[in-house]
């Protein structure tokens, strides 16, 4: 695995030792399913893969899953197999996603859209997509197979519904909080799925967990576009305001101020959207999209104190969703 982040490191601390090992495993699963990609479609899925990530959505799937202790080998190898799967899935919207966006940098290096162009992009998708459900068909029961196709057809929608939106500034929030269950709360909401499924926690539960931390995510990575720093998120400031995509916080900020409602999105260039990015942060805007992510953090940490089993889980899942509203990256 790459760098561990500290956040991700504290949820190892107190999961205890199993969960460690688990997504240790999970890992050099992902690597195995992308070497059986072939040729140069292979080399820059791989890439992607190798590129780094935080590796979220598999740990989410881990921790629902169970505190590790030692379950029959057909249900361990399948929730191994199908947390490999789910981070298979997202990497594979992630080189989608800078197609439709247009974005030069992923995880710190140059996307496979900006290197190879749009054709060897999205094959370099579809074979990871296709990677991830020929491993779900062959290692996993038919509901880890429904879970992820449902997930991976709100992704589709939802990034379709974002690119009808492009350049609206008159987006409202429930079509936002539409756009953003369909496109990232949906496999967030799978990864928890997944994880219930080979553990003791209801299906529902765990999936409402997941698409409330889906959301704050979200939430946090459009405040990322505007107030992050590059060197850390690995991804160009601004880009979600040179693609025309009208997140939240620049919904909010176009009601509150005329100039911002009145800014010609199309012609903006990099210097037009970093000012922009400013104009967005001084609306406060921008705390008001804060306040709406910490809500829905709040609402699964709830959720997560009434789990059932060890309470090392809860805790370690609390501190996984604690981790959403310090991320940087
Ligand atoms: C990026 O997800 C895409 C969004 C849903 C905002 P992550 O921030 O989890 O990306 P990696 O896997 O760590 O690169
Ligand atoms: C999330 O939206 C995209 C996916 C669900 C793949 P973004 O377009 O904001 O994600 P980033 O910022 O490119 O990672
Ligand atoms: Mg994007
Ligand atoms: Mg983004």
């Amino acid at each position: 695995m790459t760098a561990v982040p500290p956040t991700v490191a504290a949820v190892f601390g107190a999961a205890g030792p199993a969960l460690a090992d688990r997504a240790r495993t999970v890992d050099a699963l992902i690597t195995t399913l992308v070497d059986t990609i072939p040729g140069p479609t292979g080399s820059r899925a791989a890439g992607v893969v190798a590129a780094g990530g935080k590796r979220l959505r598999p740990l989410l799937a881990l921790l629902l899953a169970g505190d590790g202790d030692a379950p029959a080998d057909h249900v361990e190898g399948s929730l191994l197999v199908s947390a490999a799967a789910v981070e298979l899935v997202h990497v594979a919207t992630l080189v989608h996603d800078d197609v439709l966006d247009r974005a030069p940098l992923r995880r710190g290096v140059q996307t496979v859209w900006a290197t190879d162009g749009p054709a060897a992009a999205t094959g370099a998708g579809d074979a990871l997509l296709a990677a991830a459900f020929q491993a779900v068909a062959a290692d996993c029961p038919a509901d880890v197979a429904r879970i992820l196709a449902t997930a991976a057809s709100s992704l589709a929608a939802g990034e379709l519904m974002q690119r009808a939106d492009a350049y609206r500034l008159d987006i409202t929030t429930e079509r936002y909080e539409e756009r953003v269950i369909g496109k990232t709360a949906a496999l967030f909401e799978a990864a928890c799925r997944i994880g219930a499924v080979h553990g003791d926690v209801g299906e529902d539960l765990a999936g409402g967990i997941g698409r409330d931390l889906g959301v704050a995510f979200q939430m946090l990575d459009d405040l990322l576009d505007i107030e992050g720093d590059p060197a850390v998120t690995g991804k160009a400031r601004g880009t979600d305001l040179l693609d025309g995509t009208v997140t939240l916080p620049l919904a909010i900020a176009a009601r509150r101020e005329p100039s911002i409602a009145a800014v010609d999105l199309p012609s903006l260039d990099i210097p037009a959207a970093a000012a922009l990015c400013d104009q967005i942060v001084a609306s406060g805007a921008c705390e008001e999209v804060r306040g709406m992510a910490y809500a829905r953090i709040d609402a699964a940490q709830s959720a997560i104190s009434g789990l059932p089993g060890a309470p090392s889980r809860r805790e370690a899942l609390a501190l996984a969703a604690r981790g959403l509203v310090d991320r940087t990256s």
